[in-house]
């Protein structure tokens, strides 16, 4: 049975203020003990609308690597670009940022480029941030063709290229991934979702472990490590 722990919050601005002093914690402790820290962070909205709270924090971002959990395969200056976010707001502070999304337009081979760049960095992860989407997606990893691949990909392989189907409409564009088995790897894994309908989906993909048809189910379905999960209405 995967163990979560829900931490609620009256709004955005609240729950922001705990997650970027979990992150902070969480960057502290690892650079403390090994030297180093490697995160993950979404893409999308909410997380993004955290980041500039972490950022005030005052981290030893020299000793810090960020990678997106996921990004498009659009051009990195590109407004739907994840990375593009990230860079803005952490390269300044001196964080190492990586990008994991080649300009290659075949998923394929842009997942394969994705894999290679992260096994040049220290694994595992201190932390996979994870989003989710109202569809029930995280990171990258949709409904579609591609998800077994993400979904069983073998424990060594970091990320896959991933086509959703449908796209969603809102972004149709192929991505690459962190797979199942590299969000697992983390020491921390924490989730950020807001709203009473994507609480509910979560609750229910939790509840239907690996027969969840979500992608946040079947991911989740196979943590070995306790699940924050920070929501607000
Ligand atoms: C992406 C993300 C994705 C995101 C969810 C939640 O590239 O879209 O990484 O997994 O985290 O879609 O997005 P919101 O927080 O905007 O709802």
């Amino acid at each position: 049975m995967i163990e979560v722990e829900w931490w609620e919050y009256d709004s955005l601005d609240e729950l922001a203020d705990a997650v970027a002093g979990d992150v902070g914690f969480i960057i502290e402790s690892a650079i403390d003990a090994r030297g180093s820290s490697l995160i993950a962070v979404p893409g999308g909205s909410t997380g993004p609308a955290i980041f500039p709270k972490l950022a005030k924090q005052s981290l030893p971002w020299k000793k810090l690597t960020i990678v997106p959990t996921d990004d498009r395969l659009v051009p990195m200056d590109d407004e739907r670009s994840n990375i593009r976010g990230i860079a803005k707001t952490f390269l300044p502070l001196g964080a190492r940022v990586v990008p994991i999304a080649a300009d290659i337009q075949d998923p394929k081979l842009a997942g394969n480029s994705a894999d290679a760049r992260l096994q040049d960095l220290p694994w595992p992860p201190d932390l996979v941030w994870l989003g989710m989407g109202s569809d029930g997606h995280t990171a990258s990893i949709f409904a579609g063709p591609d998800m077994q691949d993400a979904l069983d990909a073998p424990k060594a392989r970091r990320a896959v290229g991933v086509t959703p189907d449908p796209m969603p409409a809102d972004m149709p564009v192929p991505r690459v991934t962190l797979t199942r088995a590299a969000i697992l790897s983390a020491r921390t894994v924490t989730i950020t979702i807001t709203g009473q309908q994507k609480r509910d989906l979560l609750e229910q993909a939790i509840a239907d472990g690996q027969s969840s048809k979500l992608p946040i189910g079947r991911v989740l379905a196979e943590a070995e490590q306790p699940i924050d999960i920070h929501w607000c209405p």
